[in-house]
């Protein structure tokens, strides 16, 4: 049986925390935190400048390893995973917004939400066409062809929630993603 008919959480954080080792000892990002995630839900995780959200963003995304506890994604422990599998995962269930957006500036915003969807193995007609349709739903499509510098700090924002929800994700993760403009 799969995991979607068990209703298995799409996301689990166990004890999840992070620590890293600092020259004065170590400096504690996070928790430890315990999360749970179903399919449909929208969950805001508030909290003041340093308190620890873009870290919990990164241990949820499978971008960084907790230092205690556990992160399961679809009931899978992200632990457990050789690193083959932990980039399938992170290319095909989990959509993320960067907080610093991450545009690739020399791919124009069409071919920048079109990526994730070639790295993938989509044919490059189909890749663009859902590009396209994404980049209609955050209003931009007129500026397809515009590189990430031609383009506003918002507008930025737009293309990089539109590259985070192409493709079949379960799982959008977005770190600050109405910071720079109302869309
Ligand atoms: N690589 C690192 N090494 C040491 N400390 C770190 C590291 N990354 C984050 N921290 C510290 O961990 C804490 C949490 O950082 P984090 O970026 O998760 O905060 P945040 O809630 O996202 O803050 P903001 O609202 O400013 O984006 C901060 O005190 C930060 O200084
Ligand atoms: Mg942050």
């Amino acid at each position: 049986m799969s995991a979607q008919a068990l209703d298995v959480p799409i996301l689990a954080l166990e004890g999840a925390g992070r620590v890293h080792p600092g020259r004065g000892g170590t400096v504690r990002a996070l928790g430890p935190v315990d999360l749970t995630l179903r399919r449909g839900e929208l969950v805001a995780i508030m909290g003041p400048s340093g308190s620890g959200k873009s870290t919990l963003l990164a241990l949820s995304g499978a971008l960084d390893r907790p230092s205690e506890g556990r992160v399961r994604l679809d009931g899978r422990d992200l632990a457990l995973l050789a690193p083959s599998e932990l980039a399938r995962l992170r290319r095909r269930f989990v959509g993320y917004v960067f907080q610093d957006l991450n545009l690739l500036p020399g791919l124009t915003a069409l071919e920048n939400v079109s990526l994730p969807l070639e790295l993938d193995g989509a044919r490059l007609v189909a890749a663009r066409d859902e590009a396209r349709a994404a980049l209609e739903r955050v209003r931009l499509a007129h500026l397809a062809d515009r590189f990430p510098e031609e383009l506003s700090g918002g507008e930025q924002q737009r293309v990089a929630i539109a590259r985070a929800f192409v493709g079949p994700r379960a799982l959008l993760l977005a770190d600050e993603p109405t910071g720079r403009s109302t869309p």
